[in-house]
């Protein structure tokens, strides 16, 4: 762990944050601007946390971009002088004022380094702790994360419709918060750190974005409010008790004992959504059984959790998806990594690692599932006479692209199969492609997949029967009256072809392949 002295200290500051935006917008410092000053060798090193390529090939770059970019994004040491010109209107002075120059050596004619990390990301610039690889030390007690894969994936995962109210639990440096502004018109951010708060509060002023951020434990700040949307990239490492000893590392570790954080988030966050309402979350779930038994526990904890909402009359709506499955020594391994950093010895990994693996023999855990969740709470069904329900689908989704928001949306609208399916007119969607597998001189095809460019880019084989009903899904057909002329034609009787078409249209449906009309 690294001394609290070292931990910057941000200075939110209107003026100083306006002319640090002016000068960045001046520099057009952008993702783009820095991935098009880089070899592709360099940027692909850059995606693996390696920065020594793209500093080599910055560091006769004297234009703004490329100074910004090897001071804060590369952690490089930069001349002082290079740096006034590359903030002209907030200068390095008002850079150390900020927090975001390391103040001994700015006063001094010696090179400058930055104490935090500020890097472009989509529309935003977005400021948070320097990541292990730049200062070469293990993260300390309240590091505040970047721009994690985790983030980013949620960020992707995350439903844009417009709403009145979003909420981001644990916002960190406020990476989600800053995409909810877009869509929401009140966006509040909660997080036990306060640092992570300070860092929030920073980036939602350097981008002009309106984010009410709250100190507190996850939902104490917003005790009695409901929102719209909520999104949380919890700290849910399950990680062992006595490997807290050396303090709980709070960007990762809620505190709760082993994976208990998340069913109690679900919980909470049901009790704190509108009507209409959705909740989309990653999560990690222990497994205890065999591989195939991984949705076990996490189903249990949503049915649980919407349980008091299914009862009054609500219907809900929940789409599970396991991203991996870990066994519990590739997670131990991943997290000892993340949190003892490059400077562990090996006496101390061994002890680690055995903390670790004793932890999770001793709860019967054999693995670790890794993935997202959403749930919309729907509006009240009492009064129209609809019966209120659950419709739950848990989904392990390895391969082929991860979910994106599309995804969500048309598996949350599409999880129940009307129970008149076959006399629905379907509509096989624009983006499917069927690709057809046939052993040399063979008639008939020995697999047949279909793809889809959107909702995740996902394969599935499907039989002949239920092919030929998507070749025919043009939006005025219905399977009743072409399920007679399917069996005739693969000579199979109507029930089979029935019965293969009903396996199979639950998934088509919610991955948007056949789209009700
Ligand atoms: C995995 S980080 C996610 C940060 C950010 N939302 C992101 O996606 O990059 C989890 C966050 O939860 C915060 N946290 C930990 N314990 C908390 C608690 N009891 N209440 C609120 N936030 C907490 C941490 O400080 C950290 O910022």
């Amino acid at each position: 762990m690294t001394s609290p002295q070292e931990s910057p200290s941000l200075l939110l500051d209107d003026v100083l944050i306006g002319r640090l935006r002016a000068d960045l917008a001046a520099a057009g410092w952008s993702a783009s601007a820095i991935e098009g000053m880089l070899s592709p060798m360099a940027r692909a090193a850059l995606d693996r946390d390696q920065f020594v390529p793209a500093a080599m090939e910055l560091e006769s770059n004297a234009a703004p971009a490329a100074v910004l970019t090897r001071l804060f994004v590369l952690g490089e040491a930069v001349e002082r002088s290079e740096a006034d010109s590359a903030l002209p209107q907030l200068t390095v002075a008002g850079a150390v004022a900020l927090g975001l120059i390391r103040e001994s050596a700015a006063t001094e004619a010696a090179p400058i380094r930055a104490t935090v990390s500020l890097r472009p990301h989509d529309e935003w610039w977005v400021a948070s702790d320097l990541t292990q690889v730049q200062t070469g030390r293990a993260p300390r007690e309240d590091y505040v994360l970047g721009i994690a894969s985790a983030s980013a994936n949620l960020e992707s995962l995350t439903l844009r419709d417009s709403v009145d109210s979003a909420l981001d639990l644990g916002c960190g440096c406020g990476i989600l918060s800053l995409g909810l502004t877009r869509h929401a018109d009140r966006v509040v951010a909660t997080d036990i750190s306060e640092r992570a708060c300070a860092f929030t509060r920073f980036n939602a002023l350097l981008n002009e974005a309106p984010i009410d951020v709250r100190q507190g434990s996850f939902f104490e700040p917003v005790a009695g409010e409901r929102f719209d949307l909520i999104t949380t990239n919890p700290p849910f490492v399950i990680t062992p008790r006595a490997a807290r000893s050396t303090g709980v590392l709070e960007y990762r570790d809620g505190g709760m004992d082993r994976d208990q954080l998340i069913p109690w988030i679900i919980r909470e966050s049901i009790g704190h959504l509108a009507p209409g309402g959705t909740l989309q979350m990653l999560a990690n779930w222990e497994v205890k059984g065999e591989e195939s038994d991984w949705a076990a526990r996490p189903s249990e904890w949503i049915k649980r959790a919407v349980e008091p909402a299914v009862e009054t009359g609500q219907s809900v709506n929940a789409w599970l998806v396991q991203r991996d499955l870990l066994d519990i020594s590739q997670y131990a391994e991943w997290w000892i990594r993340d949190g003892l950093g490059a400077q562990v010895t090996p006496a101390e990994w061994r002890a680690e690692y055995r903390r670790w693996i004793e932890d999770f023999t001793f709860a019967g855990t054999r693995f670790v599932g890794l993935g997202s969740l959403a749930i919309r709470v729907g509006s009240n069904t009492a009064s129209s006479g609809a019966t209120s329900t659950l419709n739950l689908c848990c989904e392990y989704l390895p391969e082929g692209k991860a979910a994106d928001a599309f995804a969500v949306q048309t598996a949350l609208d599409n999880l129940a199969v009307p129970e008149d399916w076959e006399s629905q007119p379907f509509l096989c969607a624009p983006d499917v492609r069927e690709v057809r597998y046939f052993v040399p001189g063979s008639g008939n095809p020995e697999l047949i997949r279909i793809t889809q460019g959107r909702a995740g880019g996902r394969e599935r084989s499907v039989t002949s029967a239920v092919a030929a009903l998507i070749g025919v899904s043009d939006g005025e057909i219905a399977p009743a009256q072409v399920i007679p002329a399917i069996a005739q034609l693969l000579e199979q009787d109507e029930e089979s072809v029935r019965a293969e078409i009903a396996g199979a249209l639950p998934e088509l449906l919610r991955s948007g392949v056949l789209v009700l009309v």
